[in-house]
């Protein structure tokens, strides 16, 4: 089991915005949280990577147990950050660094690893995502679709067990949609397991092996990709047809 969420309850304030949340997913699952804008799906995902803490509940993500309940422990949050990556809608790479720079910074600094062998990596991964040719880019330089590609390639530079999508299609136009959507299957086929926020149901359709469809910080629906030709619940239905 790659990521397991119990009973996670999550408020801002007064406002509770994750009620309850308990579901699995196994490693190699790509699973998508699917749901209205508001629905608890962002704060979902920054509780996965502690970027938020959850009120209370417990979670267990790349074999790191958490209980909300309880102080987090820094080791353990530590653990965690390194096995489980993220990428942004608005992709947040470093404009001051060329894109090669952008990749092998966090291996260098965090990891510690050789900046040879850091390279040499990233040349890798800049391949397999075919943008061998861009590693002396500045990201500005490049097209949007070129830019979050770049910011899933470092994410793997981290060789992440998790690896964590927040609308990493919403900024961008249906042709490059569909290059994300390439290397979501490419990367599935690794082992890996990601988890995609989205509220574009064509999008999801073509990546899930597994959907988490909430509403107002609940799940509604919890699925194989099966879900969306034949749907449990009423309310999903209903968001897949509108
Ligand atoms: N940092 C925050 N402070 C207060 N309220 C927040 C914060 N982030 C999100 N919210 C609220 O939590 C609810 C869920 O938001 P979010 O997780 O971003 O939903 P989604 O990603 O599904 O659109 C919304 O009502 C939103 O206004
Ligand atoms: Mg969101």
């Amino acid at each position: 089991m790659s990521i397991q969420a119990s009973k996670i309850n999550k408020h801002y304030g007064n406002t509770q915005v994750l009620h309850d949340v308990s579901f699995s997913c196994d490693a190699g699952d790509t699973l998508v949280l699917l749901g209205p804008s508001g629905a608890g799906k962002s704060s979902l995902l920054r509780v996965l990577n502690l970027l938020e803490t959850a009120t209370n509940g417990e979670m267990t993500v790349a074999n790191c147990a958490f209980n909300f309940t309880n102080t987090i422990d820094e080791q353990a949050s530590s653990a965690l950050r390194k096995k489980v990556g993220m990428v942004f809608q608005q992709y947040n790479l470093w404009p001051h660094m060329t894109v090669m720079q952008n990749l092998i910074e966090a291996p260098i600094k965090v990891a510690k690893l050789a900046k040879e062998d850091a390279k040499h990596q990233a040349l890798e991964i800049l391949t397999m995502l075919q943008l061998a040719d861009k590693a002396d880019t500045w990201p500005l330089q490049l097209s949007g679709g070129q830019q979050q590609r770049v910011a899933i390639a470092r994410a793997l530079m981290m060789k992440p067990d998790v690896l964590l999508f927040d609308e990493p299609t919403a900024a961008l136009d249906p042709e490059i949609t569909n290059q994300v959507v390439n290397i979501i299957k490419t990367l599935s086929q690794t082992g890996i397991t990601q988890v995609i926020v989205t509220h574009e149901v064509d999008f999801a359709k073509k990546v899930a092996s597994h959907v988490l469809y909430l509403e107002q910080g609940k799940i509604i629906e919890h699925g194989t990709s099966q879900a969306f030709s034949a749907p449990e619940t009423q309310k999903f239905a209903e968001y897949l047809a509108h």
